[in-house]
């Protein structure tokens, strides 16, 4: 670990201590806060720590024709920009991140915008953007020599932290909340050789317990909580500044669920703000599922200063979250870049869902929320159409087949709340018919899905 270049800083108190003197739950000692990781030499202009913005523009561009592995990761690449690790060849990596960034042509023909992009997360080597997380604090735990690491998961973490735990030689213990992850994703954590607990609770209610646990076990916890997976989750940050050639779109649009990715998607932007390597921040909004939207709520009733657990309810299963522990990260997020925090329905997230498929990307249900609340920013004005938008898709289609199937064959919505968009959805939808095996009735089926 190089102890010299970083420290942690509580959000709340404003507390700093190195980080090996931080709590196992990752908690301030003195308020109860989380942490970010801070670097003091950055503060220091013209000096020796400071990043050189046009230097490392250069840096970066040289190492697209690497052959190492740390410049062929896209958290490592910008490794100056995250200076956590003594010896960066140390690194537990997957080749993470570099991630791609691709345009919506339908969907912003639809709301007649101009420059829309998915930002795909799901390209990760474990399906989600919690790879990009997991290399950081994965490589914190291999250099301070944990023998094991834990998290509790709607399933993405629970995913990335097994595989990136076999990769290091370090034993996992993964705590989900019983029958309410996606099977895909359970089936990473079993074929990566985590403990997986399946436990009669809610995904909040396994953090709480794992922080428990954690103040009695030498185990490392790899929740967001942990303030080095957010130093991973800022890198997609950088990669989309670079996209864009170093200015930033206008608006990044987020899917809200523990709320650890909009808060790192945030610092990532301030941070190269600070570095003078962009001129501005783009807004950064936060989608949640209306039947799991503390964060929404918090906004509506108490102006972000407090925030009121929920018993959270969504087939969006990885952001069914109620008691999202990085809520004042995100609000700092939204509120310093003029974003909005807004909910969408179980129908609007399924159609949004369909119509990313459409486009022939696909992403799970958790990262659909983006493009339903986009439509309803748009229409309701916030969004102007000459603005270039970016949605962060967090996480790839197989990995929840079953919500894509149920939606096609008409399973997943209740007529309720499908009312007012029954022919909105009779269009997106393509069961898979059954039919003879001879070239007319095949060719038959084919005429009968013309779009
Ligand atoms: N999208 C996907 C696909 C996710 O898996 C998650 C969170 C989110 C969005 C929300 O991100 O929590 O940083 O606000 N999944 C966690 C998990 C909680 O355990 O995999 P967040």
């Amino acid at each position: 670990m190089n102890e010299i270049l970083h420290q942690l800083c509580c959000i709340g108190c404003g507390a700093r201590i190195p980080g090996a003197a931080a709590r196992s739950d990752f908690r301030c000692t003195e308020c109860g806060e989380l942490y970010d990781v801070e670097y003091p030499g950055w503060s220091q202009r013209g000096g020796l720590d400071r990043p050189n913005a046009g230097g490392l523009k250069w840096v970066l561009r040289e190492r697209r024709s690497s052959t190492e592995a740390v410049d062929q990761s896209g958290v490592w690449r910008f490794r100056e920009l995250l200076p956590i690790l003594d010896n960066f060849g140390n690194a537990v990596t997957l080749r993470e991140g570099n991630t791609p960034l691709y345009h919506l042509t339908r969907a912003a023909r639809a709301l007649r915008i101009d420059q829309l992009f998915a930002k795909h997360q799901g390209m990760n080597p474990t399906g989600s953007f919690k790879d990009t997380g997991m290399t950081a604090a994965m490589s914190v735990a291999k250099a301070w020599g944990f023998e094991c690491v834990a998290c509790a998961s709607t399933g993405n973490t629970s995913a990335a932290m097994a595989a990136y735990a076999a990769r290091a030689g370090l034993r996992s213990l993964v705590l989900i909340p019983e029958g309410k992850i996606a099977w895909g994703k359970l089936s990473q954590a079993m074929d990566f050789g985590a403990v997986t607990c399946q436990l009669k609770t809610d995904f909040d209610g396994c953090l709480r317990l794992l922080s428990q646990i954690v103040n009695e076990a030498p185990i490392y916890l790899l929740n967001s909580v942990n303030p080095y997976r957010l130093e991973g989750q800022k890198t997609p940050a950088f990669e989309i500044a670079e996209a864009f050639d170093w200015t930033v779109p206008d608006h990044l649009i987020v899917p809200g669920g523990n709320l650890g990715n909009s808060s790192a998607l945030g610092k990532g932007f301030r941070e190269m703000l600070e570095l003078g390597l962009v001129a501005r921040m783009p807004k950064i909004s936060v989608v949640q599922a209306a039947g799991a939207n503390p964060l929404v709520r918090s906004f509506r009733e108490h102006q972000a200063a407090s925030l009121e657990p929920v018993e959270a309810h969504t087939r969006a299963t990885a952001i069914r979250i109620g008691n999202p522990a990085s809520w004042r990260k995100a609000v700092r997020a939204i509120q310093e870049t003029g974003g909005w925090c807004l909910d969408v329905t179980e129908a609007e997230i399924a159609i949004a869902k369909a119509e990313i498929g459409a486009e022939g990307l696909g992403c799970e249900p958790a990262s659909a929320v983006t493009l339903a609340g986009l439509k309803k920013l748009r229409a309701e004005g916030k969004v102007a159409s000459g603005e270039t938008v970016v949605l962060m898709l967090t996480g790839h289609s197989l990995k929840d087949a079953d919500y894509t199937i149920d939606f096609h064959r008409g399973a997943l919505l209740s007529k309720e709340e499908t009312v007012g968009r029954e022919a909105e959805i009779a269009a997106l939808r393509r069961d898979a018919v059954a039919v003879d095996a001879t070239p007319a009735a095949v060719l038959a089926a084919l005429r009968g899905s013309a779009r």
